[in-house]
C-alpha cells in the first residue's frame, strides 16, 4: 500500500488506541511485523500541549519511519495548527480522528461526532491538508448511526480534499463497540474512491484478515484490540496473507522475552512509578489465557517497583515452562 511517498508493507497496520499505542508498543509492533503503527490520539487543543502526557506523546526518538500521529479536535484552524506542530516534532503522516465515539471526544463534537456535519468535515480536511507537507490520512466509522451510514459520502469528500488514505471501522458511531463489525459499507467505500482504504473492526486472526480483504477489496487491514498482549499478530497475518500458511505460535520463552522487553521499555519511557502502573494492563493482556493467570495478576499488580514487576513476570514464565515440560 502506498501513502504518499511511503510504501506500507506488509499491509497490516496497528490501529490508534488511546492509552495503548504509545511509543513502546508501536516500536514493538513494528519490530514484530506491522507495516505502520498509528499513535494514540493527541489533542488539537494547544492549552494541553505542554503537559507531561503530551510531551511523551510527541516523543518519536528512535521510532521507525513513517511516524504517524493522530490528531483529534473539531476546529479546522486548531487542527491545522496541531498538524503543523506534530510535523515539527517528527510526524511523517498526520491521521485525523473521525472514528472515536468516546464521550470525552464526542461531547465537543470531535471524533466520530464530526461525521454528522459533512460541510465541517470538508473544512477540517482541507485545512489540515493545506497546512502540512506530509500526507494526511483519515479514520472514520461507517456513519453516524445505522440510519445515517454516510461513509461513502465522507470518503468522497476526503478524496476530493486530498486525503491520502482512509481507515474505516465497520461500525457506526451509535454502535459504539456493540454487535459485529460489518464490511459491506467498507466495500462500498473502497469501490467509490481511488485512495487506499484500510479495513478495521474485529479482525483477530490471519483467516479473518484474509476474509475481510477479500470481502472489501481493501488495501490493508488495521488491527486494534487483537494486538493487545499479542503484538506478534502482525507477522502472523502478514505471513498468512503472503503464503497462505500459518507461522508457529511463539514459544513461552519468546513471549517472555517480548514481554520483558516491552516492560523494560515502558519503565524507561515513563519512569519507574508510572511505567509500572501503565505496564499492568499489558501484563494482564499477555497472560490472560495462561494457567494461573488470576493469581499471577493479583501478585504482579501488587508490585510497586520495576525490578519486582520484572522478577515476578520472569518467575511466572519459568513456572509455565516447568508445567509444560512436566
Ligand atoms: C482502548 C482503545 C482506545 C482507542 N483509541 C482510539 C483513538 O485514540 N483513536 C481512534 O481513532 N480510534 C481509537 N480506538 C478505536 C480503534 O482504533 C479501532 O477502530 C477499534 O478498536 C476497532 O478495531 P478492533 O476491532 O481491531 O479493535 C480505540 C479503541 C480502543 C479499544
Amino acid at each position: 500500500m502506498q501513502i504518499g511517498p511511503h510504501t506500507i508493507t506488509p499491509p497490516v497496520v496497528l490501529a490508534p488506541m488511546a492509552g495503548v499505542t504509545d511509543k513502546p508498543f508501536r516500536v514493538l509492533c513494528k519490530r514484530l511485523g506491522a507495516g505502520l503503527c498509528v499513535s494514540e490520539m493527541t489533542t488539537a487543543d494547544p492549552r494541553l500541549w505542554h503537559t507531561q502526557k503530551s510531551r511523551l506523546r510527541r516523543d518519536h526518538e528512535g521510532e521507525p519511519a513513517p511516524v504517524s500521529v493522530q490528531i483529534a479536535g473539531y476546529d479546522p484552524h486548531m487542527l491545522a495548527e496541531a498538524a503543523r506542530f506534530n510535523v515539527d516534532h517528527g510526524a511523517q503522516l498526520i491521521d485525523i480522528n473521525m472514528g472515536c465515539p468516546a464521550k470525552k471526544v464526542c461531547k465537543v463534537d470531535a471524533g466520530s461526532a464530526l461525521l454528522r456535519d459533512e460541510a465541517l468535515v470538508a473544512r477540517i480536511l482541507a485545512a489540515v491538508v493545506a497546512a502540512v507537507p506530509v500526507p494526511v490520512t483519515l479514520k472514520i466509522r461507517t456513519g453516524w448511526d445505522r440510519d445515517h451510514r454516510n461513509g461513502v459520502a465522507v470518503a468522497r469528500i476526503a478524496e476530493a480534499c486530498g486525503i491520502k488514505a482512509l481507515a474505516v471501522h465497520g461500525r457506526t458511531r451509535a454502535d459504539l463497540y456493540q454487535g459485529e463489525a460489518e464490511y459491506d459499507t467498507i466495500a462500498a467505500i473502497k469501490s467509490a474512491v481511488q485512495i487506499p482504504v484500510l479495513a478495521n473492526g474485529d479482525i483477530d486472526s490471519p483467516e479473518q484478515a484474509a476474509r475481510v480483504l477479500q470481502a472489501t477489496g481493501a488495501d490493508a487491514v488495521m488491527i486494534g484490540r487483537a494486538a493487545q498482549g499479542r503484538p506478534w499478530i502482525f507477522r502472523e497475518i502478514a505471513h498468512y496473507l503472503a503464503t497462505g500458511l500459518h507461522l508457529p505460535a511463539p514459544t513461552p520463552d519468546e513471549v517472555c522475552a517480548v514481554l520483558v522487553g516491552h516492560l523494560e521499555h515502558l519503565h524507561a519511557f515513563y519512569g519507574d512509578v508510572p511505567g509500572v502502573r501503565i505496564a499492568r494492563k499489558h501484563l494482564g493482556w499477555y497472560c490472560k489465557d495462561h494457567p494461573g493467570a488470576e493469581a499471577f495478576r493479583a501478585a504482579v499488580n501488587a508490585a510497586s517497583s520495576a525490578a519486582e514487576q520484572l522478577r515476578l513476570t520472569r518467575a511466572h514464565f519459568e513456572r509455565l515452562e516447568t508445567a509444560l515440560a512436566a
